[in-house]
C-alpha cells in the first residue's frame, strides 16, 4: 500500500520505522557490550510486526504484560515468554493451557499466598510452571525486599508442589522520577544489586536460580555494569516518548510514534487551536507534569514532524485537544494561525499509553503511509 498522509482519517497513530530501528539498534549495542541478553517488553507496541524488528531473525525471548499478549505472540511463533505481572489465581488454568500448547511461559509472583495456591494447582493438575520471584528494588510498587526470608520460604513452598523457582526479576520503576542521568545510573546499580543479592540468597539455599532479570528503559540504557544479571526487559525504548526525552534518555527526534490530527476550530481570544485528538487519541498520561518541562498532553509538530513554535496540547477532552503556546497563561499567548483542516502531529508523553488508544500503526516512509500494523488490546 502507499497513501498520502492527507488521505488518512484523523486522529491516527503514525510510526516511523527508521527511528524505531535506530532505537532498537542503540539498545542492542549497549546491552551486547554489557554481555546480557535482551528480553524486550513488547507491551509498548503489542504488535508482531514491530516485535519482529527487535530480533535478527524475527524471533526471540520477550516479556508481556497480559496473558492475552502471551497468547498472541505465542500464536505468532514466539515461545519464550515472561509474563511480567504477578499471576492471579483465576489465570492459572490459562497459563497451564499455554504451557501445554508449547509456550515456555514464565510466571511472576511475590506472595506466599499465590505460591501456596500455585503449588496446590500444580499438584492437583500434575502441571509444572516456571516461576520467577519478583524483587522490590526501589519501593515502586510490588516485590519482596532482596534479603527477605520469604524469598526462600516461597521457593520451598513452590518446590513442594513440584515447581522449581527459575530465578528473580525486578523493575526499577522509580528511575522515571530521576532528576539527572547520574540518578538513573544509581537506580541501575540499585536494580542490579537487588536481584543479584536475592538470587544469591536462593542459591545459598539450594535453588539454582539461573535467571536474573532487570529492566526499565532508563536503567537499561545507563547501566554501566550488569555483572550477575542475565537479561534486560526494556520496553518503551522501541518508540521512546516525551517522558524519556525529559529524562535525557533520548532526543525528541528519536520518538518514533506520533498522533496525526486535524485542526477543527479556534478560540482566537484565548490563543487556542482546537484539534480532533483528545484523550481518546493521546491518552490521559501526564507523565511530564513533574518534569522540568511540562509538555501538557503532547508536543505539537507540523505534518513533517517538526515541533511548532512551542505549541503543546494544554487540554484534552474525549475527542477535543486544546493546542496553545506553552506560556498560555500570559497575555501574548497567541500561537500561529493554523487554518481549519491543517494536519498536525502530536508527540506522546508516554508511548505505551498513547499507542494503546489505537487499533494499529500507520507506518510511514517519508510522507507516505506504506503499511498498517495492527496491535492487540485486552487482557
Ligand atoms: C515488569 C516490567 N518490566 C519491564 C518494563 C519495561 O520498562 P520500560 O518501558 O521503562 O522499558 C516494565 C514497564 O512498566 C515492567 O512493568
Amino acid at each position: 500500500m502507499s497513501a498520502s498522509l492527507s488521505s488518512i482519517d484523523t486522529p491516527a497513530l503514525l510510526l516511523e520505522p527508521g527511528r524505531m530501528d535506530a532505537n532498537i539498534a542503540r539498545m542492542r549495542t549497549h546491552l551486547a557490550a554489557l554481555g546480557v541478553q535482551m528480553r524486550p517488553h513488547v507491551k509498548t507496541s503489542k504488535s508482531i510486526d514491530a516485535t519482529r524488528r527487535l530480533f535478527d531473525n524475527g524471533t526471540g525471548s520477550i516479556t508481556v504484560s497480559t496473558l492475552r499478549e502471551a497468547r498472541y505472540f505465542f500464536e505468532h511463533g514466539l515461545t519464550d515468554i515472561l509474563y511480567g505481572v504477578a499471576i492471579a489465581p483465576n489465570r492459572f488454568a490459562q497459563a497451564a493451557e499455554l504451557i501445554r500448547a508449547g509456550a515456555r511461559l514464565k510466571l511472576v509472583l511475590d506472595s506466599a499466598e499465590t505460591a501456596a495456591l500455585l503449588a496446590d494447582y500444580a499438584r492437583t493438575h500434575a502441571q509444572s510452571f516456571d516461576v520467577l520471584l519478583e524483587i522490590d528494588c526501589d519501593g515502586h510498587r510490588s516485590g519482596l525486599p532482596p534479603t527477605s526470608p520469604l524469598i526462600v520460604e516461597i521457593a520451598r513452598t513452590l518446590r513442594a508442589g513440584g515447581i522449581d523457582v527459575q530465578g528473580v526479576m525486578t523493575h526499577a520503576g522509580n528511575s522515571y522520577d530521576s532528576r539527572s542521568t547520574d540518578d538513573i545510573l544509581r537506580y541501575a546499580r540499585q536494580e542490579r544489586d537487588a536481584v543479584v543479592v536475592a538470587a544469591q540468597g536462593l542459591r545459598d539455599a539450594g535453588f539454582a536460580a539461573p535467571i536474573v532479570s532487570v529492566g526499565s528503559t532508563p536503567t537499561a540504557l545507563f547501566a554501566d555494569d550488569l555483572t550477575g544479571v542475565t537479561e534486560v526487559r526494556a520496553g518503551v525504548f522501541v518508540f521512546f516518548d516525551l517522558v524519556m526525552a525529559g529524562l535525557g534518555v533520548c532526543r525528541q527526534t528519536d520518538i518514533a510514534v506520533s498522533v496525526l490530527t486535524s485542526v477543527i476550530g479556534h478560540q482566537p481570544e484565548k490563543g487556542w487551536t482546537i484539534v480532533d485528538a483528545g484523550w481518546m487519541a493521546l491518552s490521559r498520561d501526564r507523565g511530564t507534569a513533574a518534569q522540568a518541562v511540562d509538555q501538557g498532553y503532547g508536543v505539537v509538530c507540523d505534518v513533517d514532524g517538526k515541533p511548532l513554535d512551542d505549541l503543546i496540547v494544554i487540554g484534552a477532552n474525549q475527542e477535543h485537544g486544546i493546542v496553545a503556546r506553552r506560556d498560555h497563561a500570559t497575555q501574548h499567548a497567541h500561537g500561529p494561525h493554523l487554518p481549519v483542516g491543517t494536519p498536525l502531529r502530536i508527540l506522546p508523553n508516554h508511548a505505551c499509553a498513547t499507542s494503546a488508544q489505537h487499533a494499529g500503526y500507520h507506518v510511514l516512509d517519508g510522507q507516505r503511509v506504506t503499511d498498517y500494523w495492527p496491535r492487540i488490546s485486552g487482557w
